[in-house]
């Protein structure tokens, strides 16, 4: 079963090493994940007056997010945190109170760097966040990126074969079976329910 995932890009910029990631991610054949991005640049700030009467821009991300199976950040680090693009796009996606898209969306988080610890801050702030959000947060494979850089790439802006490339294939069966394991999870819990709930009703009438 293909699952569908948005995949959320930190990065605005349009060189961007994580958007890069992301489309490598996106090429993997055969791990019936059907991947498509999710653009945050248009994003008007959070603000909290305008919950009534909410920007389009904000109501086309949260249907976006809110059509898919899961959810996939990548994502660079800034100064040793989230991005604000991207942390006002979790803000925006999260409220109204109560109609957050991201609740129980199985999520997995990649962070890209040229640097050495390839974003390991950002990577656990989002990931504080998405617990906080009621995201089922993949923990294996992690993926903290590092040394990437434009040579990490081929001409199609993809990861050329090597161990990150490699990496992020893991990480795509992986979440894969995440996904596939929370989604199957549910719909046996529900079942279950459904089928306590008509022996009670069974029951009753036969009292
Ligand atoms: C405002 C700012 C802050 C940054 N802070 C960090 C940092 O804390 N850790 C890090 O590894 N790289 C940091 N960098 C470097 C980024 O990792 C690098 O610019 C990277 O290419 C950004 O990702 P992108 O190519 O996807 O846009 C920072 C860059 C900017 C512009």
């Amino acid at each position: 079963m293909a699952y569908k995932i948005a995949i959320i890009v930190g990065s605005l910029r349009k060189d961007s090493i994580n958007r890069k990631v992301a489309r490598s991610m996106c090429a993997i054949r055969g791990d019936n994940l059907d991947c498509s991005m999710v653009e945050i640049g248009d994003l008007p700030l959070y603000n909290q007056d305008l919950d009534g009467s909410p920007p389009e821009q904000w109501v086309r991300f949260r249907k976006e997010v809110a059509a898919a199976d899961g959810v996939l950040f990548v994502s660079p680090e800034y100064n040793r945190g989230i991005p604000g693009v991207l942390k006002n796009a979790i803000d925006v996606g999260s409220r109204p109170y109560g109609q957050s898209v991201f609740d129980k969306k199985p999520a997995a988080i990649i962070t890209a760097s040229p640097g050495s610890i390839g974003g390991f801050g950002a990577n656990h702030q989002i990931r504080q966040v998405g617990v906080f959000l009621n995201m089922p947060m993949m923990q294996q494979p992690e993926a903290y990126l590092g040394h990437v850089s434009e040579d990490s790439f081929d001409e199609s802006g993809c990861l050329k074969d090597g161990p990150l490339k490699e990496l992020i294939e893991k990480l795509a069966h992986a979440f894969h079976d995440w996904v596939d394991m929370i989604h199957r999870s549910r719909q046996l819990l529900a079942e279950d329910a459904a089928h306590s709930s008509q022996q009670a009703a069974r029951a009753k009438e036969h009292a």
